[in-house]
């Protein structure tokens, strides 16, 4: 069958719809089936998936694999992708720093992200994180108070799960508290899990 993706996936290779293309080793697009019932949206590409060129592959790729094996959800049929598709970080030394994309970067990279979600279709979009929760829901969305929650988007009623990013957990030192936020995100994929199950 021929990927209704390519086209686009190869089109974004030469994106310069932001300035983010020039510091960037690559485009870093969307990775998995495209017939998808579930749809991960992150933040952005980061120094290991630049280098890549593939989402989630690093340290908060490799705890999100974890976790979606602990809770029986198979990556491989699912669709991971990004709301911005290029790496933004600041150069110190010979380390490249992560810089947060700012809501116009986020909104011109919108263009991509809507072509992946209206290709695939998918029955359920699960924003990792407030900037992926901007992307999809075009509002600002406080993780902490709304995670868990599912919202329909305006533009095409598609629903959409909030929940935290996982280099949220990877970032706490405090070890019960990070035992319960990983509790927490682990819940929340159950949740979509759950909700596939009954809805798909
Ligand atoms: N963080 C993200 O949001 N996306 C990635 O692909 C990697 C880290």
């Amino acid at each position: 069958m021929p990927d209704p993706l390519e086209g686009p996936r190869d089109a974004a290779m030469l994106c310069t719809r932001c300035h983010l293309h020039g510091p960037a080793s690559r485009t870093v697009f969307g990775e998995g089936r495209a017939d998808a019932k579930l749809v991960f949206v992150g933040e952005q590409p980061g120094d290991q998936e630049d280098l890549q060129g593939r989402p989630f592959v690093g340290p908060a790729g490799q705890l999100f694999d974890t976790i979606l094996g602990e809770v029986g959800i198979d990556r491989s049929e699912t669709y991971v992708t990004n709301s911005v598709k290029h790496f933004k970080f600041e150069p110190r030394g010979p380390r490249r720093i992560h810089q947060k994309p700012d809501a116009g970067e986020v909104q011109l990279c919108r263009w991509w992200v809507d072509k992946e979600i209206a290709l695939i279709r998918p029955k359920l979009l699960v924003a990792l994180g407030a900037t992926a929760a901007f992307s999809l829901l075009d509002r600002t969305v406080g993780i902490m108070r709304e995670r868990g929650s599912i919202h329909k988007r305006g533009k095409d009623g598609m629903p959409v799960l909030l929940t935290y990013h996982p280099s949220f957990l990877l970032r706490i030192r405090d070890e019960a508290d990070k035992a319960r936020q990983r509790a927490n995100f682990a819940s929340d994929l159950a949740q979509a899990r759950d909700w596939l199950a009954a809805n798909a």
